[in-house]
């Protein structure tokens, strides 16, 4: 039986700190609840002790949603973990997020302390933590860039100070997928405890890895993902949801399953999209407008034979009606006929050449030939040159 992989929605949190994009509560609600019809198991809603106006949308959430996790935000300070507990005290499944930086960037330069001290200050903070809930989870802030060595002790450190879930963050989107991968794996071989906790990975888009590091994680041990709809984030934003659902669903040899009704994928992108207010690159994989769209006269043929010559994923399992034969100057005869007989026009067959030209010579000026486009172009062909 495949094993389950955890899906951890940060969309509200991470995804929401793109500049202009941060939501107000009722936005935040109606997303919260996409998300649990999309069948995610862990929201994480936001940061309580960044602004009054978070805290209640976080409170909000928890009181609203009744099926997955709802999990805040925390530093590892006390204020920040006790606001985190109160915003969450009514959620069904109450979970709250703490840690801080581990690497020696992090830990000389940002925090300016010392390794041994911020092992201490991680367990204090776990153990603050479990005083109010009894899922608590550390995240290990910029682990991409943390000497694996030292990143096993301040693990082992906390599993043992109560926390259920530590999460591995590639906070600046370092790694490659190897490195990422090998790094969850030495801690599952090194870390006292770590069969007891569930790994999680939580990786930035900075050099286009995040989903492939995402992967290697899982492959190496971890059992939940942290990642936004649409891939939304801070700079280049973080792992994509839609598109590590669909590789462990793709790929059948990849023993992992999650909870995720890939049909909701499209329309929540869109959700997304609209109420934060940042389009979708068309070439998004899974859900950009292009992503079921043929231009090219070679690749409309083959999959006018038939979709799977160059479709790996069936639009409808995505929540998308059908691939479209999108008509451009670089489009062939196979498309124009199928788009021709789309729109339910008759044309006699030995007229089919003399409206390529045609065709092709609109497609130029125009660039891309829409179905209005194509009804006058017919209709002013067969007006004229059909006695
Ligand atoms: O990227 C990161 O390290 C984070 C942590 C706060 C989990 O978002
Ligand atoms: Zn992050």
């Amino acid at each position: 039986m495949d094993t389950k992989v955890d899906i951890f929605d940060t969309t509200l949190r991470d995804g929401e700190q793109v500049p202009g994009c941060g939501l107000n509560k009722e936005e935040k609600i109606i997303i919260a609840k996409a998300l649990e019809q999309l069948g995610v198991d862990v929201i994480e809603a936001g940061f309580p002790i960044s602004s009054p106006g978070d805290f209640e949308s976080v409170k909000a959430i928890a009181e609203t949603l009744k099926e997955p996790t709802i999990c805040a935000l925390s530093r590892a300070v006390e204020k920040d973990i006790t606001t985190a507990a109160e915003a969450i005290k009514n959620a069904v499944k109450p979970r709250i997020h703490t840690g801080l930086g581990t690497s020696d960037q992090h830990i000389f330069t940002k925090l300016k302390s010392t390794r041994e001290q911020v092992i201490e200050r991680g367990v204090k903070a776990v153990k603050l933590a479990r005083k109010y809930v009894g899922d608590v989870e550390f995240y290990a802030e910029d682990a991409g860039r943390t000497d694996n060595e030292y990143l096993a002790r301040v693990i082992e450190a906390v599993v043992a100070a109560g926390a259920t879930v530590v999460n591995i963050p590639d906070t600046t989107g370092y790694c490659l997928p190897e490195e990422y991968g090998q790094k969850i794996k030495y801690l599952v071989d090194h870390v006292k405890g770590i069969e007891n906790v569930t790994i999680s990975t939580h990786c930035h888009n900075d050099l286009g890895l995040a989903t492939a590091n995402s992967i290697a994680g899982v492959q190496n041990g971890a059992r939940q993902v942290e990642c936004t709809v649409n891939g939304c984030g801070e700079r280049a934003g973080n792992t994509s949801l839609e598109e590590v659902v669909m590789i462990l669903r793709k790929h059948r040899w990849l023993p992992y399953t999650t909870n995720i009704v890939t049909e909701q994928l499209n329309p929540i992108s869109r959700l997304v999209s609209e109420t934060m207010g940042m389009p979708v690159q068309p070439n998004k994989a899974i859900v950009g407008a292009n992503a079921f769209a043929h231009s090219s006269g070679i690749h409309q043929d083959g999959v006018i034979k038939n979709r799977e010559n160059y479709e790996i994923i069936d639009p409808n399992e995505v929540g998308v009606d059908e691939s479209t034969i999108v008509l451009t100057a670089r489009s062939g005869r196979a498309a124009l006929a199928f788009r021709i007989k789309k729109l339910g026009i008759e044309v006699p067959q030995q007229e089919h050449d003399a409206i390529y030209q045609q065709f092709l010579e609109l497609a130029d000026r125009i660039k891309l030939v829409r179905d209005e486009d194509l009804r006058t172009l017919l209709n002013q062909y067969l007006a004229t040159s059909i006695k």
